[in-house]
């Protein structure tokens, strides 16, 4: 399985790995060297404009306003737009058919990402998406509470998700790597920190890795971790997360089945090992303020640890 960094992470659209993302940037230098040649072209008539001889300007004038100020701006801005407008239809349906669908849902401040497996199953994890490589996959998006908006900028557009109704995208990743994905619209508090981890793998890690998912989580394995399962149950973490395969099937928070396979905790902010998940389980707010899940403080610290080895043998 390919192993990546937290470091190794890349978030630009003008360093493409998507063929929706390569249009885009293509699409970026045109515009700018448009712009560019425009600014140039602006700069120079100006500066010639001050040094020629005074009994020529009106004739100059003239020629300007017609030719610089109506004629080259409108003849630079139609080519642009044509070439844009051109490429629309293909960035909205940059594949033939996705072969994989994968539901993804906003949440205040985290994301809720659905698989779906054969007829009419589906598994569910959160905060990272996994793809193929050089495979189009089509995302389906809600939102649970407010509008947010879906962005892989590496991959391609963003699209937003908007409550009560599901909206569309298709990306096609065509390099293997780790890239951030983010929340597009402003939300609330922890807009900021509503990331995720996106990484493209290939195509027979990924069928491995979707195969792993689809599995319970596992029983927990010596004495902390056991106390660890004992004590999620007791202190009622079930009511809002779910771990399948045992008693504890939440809806309000992140799906933890598979938890310890992530690479990031608390939606894309911070790496996922054992002092940043005791912290977390601690005091949620000091690391994510506005984050729904609430502070166990009272927890003492080898409570906190029988948790957190319980937490870190779910992969
Ligand atoms: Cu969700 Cu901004």
């Amino acid at each position: 399985m390919t192993c990546l960094l937290i470091g190794d992470i890349s978030q630009s659209t003008l360093d493409p790995a998507g063929v929706g993302a390569e249009r885009i940037a293509e699409l970026f230098h045109w515009m700018v060297g448009g712009g560019v040649l425009i600014w140039l072209i602006v700069v120079g008539v100006a500066v010639y404009s001050l040094i020629v001889p005074g009994g020529h300007r009106p004739r100059l004038t003239k020629t300007l306003v017609i030719g610089g100020g109506a004629v080259f701006p409108t003849l630079v801005l139609t080519c642009l737009l044509c070439y844009a407008l051109a490429m629309l239809p293909e960035l909205h349906q940059p594949a033939p058919k996705a072969s994989l669908t994968i539901d993804v849902s906003g949440v205040r401040w985290w994301w809720r990402i659905g698989y779906r497996t054969g007829e009419n199953g589906r598994v569910e994890t959160a905060n990272e998406i996994r793809l193929p490589v050089d495979q189009p996959v089509e995302f389906k998006l809600r939102s649970e509470d407010v509008i947010h908006s879906f962005w892989i900028p590496a991959l391609g557009g963003k699209v937003d998700m908007i409550p009560g109704r599901e909206t569309r995208l298709k990306l096609h990743p065509n390099r293997v790597g780790r890239f951030r994905g983010a929340c597009a619209e402003y939300c609330g508090t922890a807009h900021a920190q509503m990331a995720f981890d996106v990484i493209v793998m290939p195509q027979a890690d990924f069928d491995q890795w979707l195969r792993d998912q689809q599995q319970d989580a596992r029983e927990p394995v010596g004495a902390a971790a056991v106390r660890g399962r004992q004590l999620f149950r007791r202190k009622g973490c079930g009511a809002c997360h779910t771990i399948r395969g045992t008693e504890a099937s939440g809806r309000v928070g992140p799906d933890l089945t598979h938890f310890a396979g992530r690479v990031s905790l608390g939606a894309g902010i911070n790496r996922n090992d054992t002092d940043n998940l005791r912290r977390w389980i601690r005091q949620p707010h000091a690391v994510k303020p506005g984050v729904q899940m609430p502070a166990f403080q009272a927890l003492s610290t080898s409570e906190v640890d029988s948790i957190v080895a319980y937490l870190e043998q779910l992969n």
